[in-house]
């Protein structure tokens, strides 16, 4: 048994950093056609220059609004000539506050790019995807979806959601062989960390290096494994989950987390 994804032709979203740049270049060094989006151009052009292969399609265009999706979405068709997996990775807390201190349209923000970006996206690429021999649907979620905190509540909230679509799209799809799940990574160092590193240096004259490390020395300490994830380590799980070797795996939440959830089912 191996994983074999070559010229599996596979969609990402949230692809210019993080967990999501980490799965365009997975893919594409085993063989698959990647199409990927997120907002920055020039974040997705040196991705274009990493990722191994060719025939790869990168776009811009901002997941919490339906008309880019829309444009991504057949753009990327074209490009690649279908789609086998769908991967749900864009995704933010936006802004990290409690209850009191969230607007309507903090919510709003949060619910726009964390779950109808997967709503519309799954809409979209439905058709395609019913069309694979092999389609698969990965949605990611967070641990904050069963473990949420007094902080990002509405982020917790809406990542509930998603794994809740999960169960709802898994059983739509499963008449036409769609295998849909999801996975819940916990705390990875990414971008939205490292903005946050520096939100905290810069207001409280900190060294940004010392902040960093606090944050991921507190981070760490919650975990079993004792240090926080990097993007590779949900890597793996994703490219088992896209692959023929999962073909008896749906409507199944899975959690990445260094031990921290420690749910026994
Ligand atoms: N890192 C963690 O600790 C952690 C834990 C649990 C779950 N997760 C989930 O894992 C996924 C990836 O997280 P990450 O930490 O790797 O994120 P990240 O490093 O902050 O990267 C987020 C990616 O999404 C893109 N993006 C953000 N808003 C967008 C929008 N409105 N339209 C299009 N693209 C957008 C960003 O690119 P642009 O800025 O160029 O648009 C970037 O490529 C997210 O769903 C997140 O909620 C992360």
């Amino acid at each position: 048994m191996n994983i074999n994804l070559k010229n599996r032709k596979v969609v990402i979203t949230g692809v210019s950093e993080g967990i999501g740049k980490g799965l365009a270049l997975a893919f594409g060094e085993a063989g698959a056609l990647v199409a990927g989006s997120a907002r920055n151009s020039e974040r997705l052009h040196a991705i274009e220059n990493e990722i191994s292969g060719t025939g790869h399609f990168f776009f811009s265009a901002d997941f919490s609004k339906s008309g880019d999706i829309q444009t991504f979405h057949d753009k990327a068709i074209s490009a690649i000539g279908g789609v086998d997996i769908l991967i749900n990775n864009v995704g933010s807390i936006q802004k990290l506050a409690g209850f009191f201190d969230l607007s309507d349209k903090d919510w709003q923000e949060v619910f726009d790019v964390n779950l109808m970006s997967a709503v519309r996206a799954c809409r979209l690429f439905s058709s395609s995807l019913k069309q694979s021999v092999s389609p698969r649907i990965i949605n990611i979620t967070s641990v904050a979806a069963s473990r949420p905190g007094d902080v990002f509540p509405h982020y917790s909230a809406v990542k509930a959601g998603l794994c809740n679509l999960t169960i709802s799209l898994a059983r739509t799809l499963a008449k036409d062989k769609v295998l849909v799940n999801s996975i819940s990574p916990g705390p990875v160092w990414s971008k939205s960390w490292d903005d946050e590193a520096k939100n905290i240096a810069e207001k409280s004259a900190k060294d940004l290096q010392d902040v960093a490390a606090e944050i991921r020395a507190s981070s760490a300490e919650t975990l079993l494994l004792k240090r926080m994830g990097v993007p590779d380590d949900v890597t793996g799980l994703v490219l088992f989950l896209a692959s023929d070797l999962s073909s008896w795996i749906t409507a199944s939440n899975f959690t990445v987390d260094g031990g921290f959830t420690q749910s026994p089912y």
